[in-house]
């Protein structure tokens, strides 16, 4: 069984491609397999603060000595680990932004690589046994492996290694690429739909696999 966590990064609502295009892939799961749970998570259109030092401070004071003040301070950056934790399927809408992820995303993720929950300070990834569904959204394209702008892509590099190191090694990527432009656009959201299919068929076949 799938407890889904489904994370939106981008400040757009309806006009958004990785908000619709990973929509359609938690729908589609759903469809597939309808006990599953889904838990939304929009750092898109929610503020998500960044570092301070009172915060930092309270990351690395064991959690015995911590003050009431600094247990509140880390609240959010508890809820948001707890979410991860609890869910085995993560589906991820992302824009491309300069060449990488929203700064919203960044700062989420300064609030969810902890030390002790999420990785040992080995680097040795907490969450383990999870699955990450990734869909970036971006203006224009060529940002493949030996492609005209694979130098400018920042966002999977980093998307990769973030994720891995949290202990999500097992990440599928679904690029909806030139989305500002006409032509182009609706190839690209036909095959991040054809992948979707896919990846929900793969995912039943290997699923009656193991029940047979
Ligand atoms: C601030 C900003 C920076 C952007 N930077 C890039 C970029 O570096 N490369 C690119 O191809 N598109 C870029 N775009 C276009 C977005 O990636 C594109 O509009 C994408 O569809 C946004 O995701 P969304 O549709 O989920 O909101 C940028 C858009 C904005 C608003």
């Amino acid at each position: 069984m799938a407890n889904i966590l489904h994370l939106t990064a981008s400040p757009r609502g309806a006009a958004s491609h990785s908000r619709q295009i990973s929509s359609e892939f938690v729908q589609a799961w759903l469809q597939a397999h309808p006990g599953d749970t889904v838990t939304v998570r929009d750092i898109g259109r929610q503020d998500i603060p960044h570092l301070t030092e009172e915060l930092i401070g309270a990351f690395y004071m064991p959690a015995e000595h911590r003050t009431s003040a600094q247990r509140e301070l880390l609240k959010l950056s508890d809820e948001l680990v707890d979410e991860l934790q609890a869910a085995n399927l993560y589906v991820f809408g992302i824009p491309m932004y300069n060449f990488s992820v929203p700064a919203v995303f960044k700062a989420y993720i300064d609030l969810i690589v902890r030390i002790g929950l999420t990785v040992t300070s080995n680097w040795e990834g907490q969450l383990k046994d999870k699955k990450a569904i990734i869909v970036t959204a971006r203006g224009g394209g060529g940002y493949g492996v030996g492609e005209s702008r694979a130098a400018y892509n920042f966002e999977d590099p980093y998307l990769r290694t973030v994720m891995s190191l949290i202990g999500v090694t097992d990440q599928t990527f679904i690029h909806v690429t030139h989305t500002s432009d006409d032509l182009e656009a609706p190839k690209s959201l036909a095959a991040a739909r054809a992948q979707i299919n896919q990846l929900v068929e793969a995912q039943q076949e290997q699923f009656h696999r193991l029940a047979r």
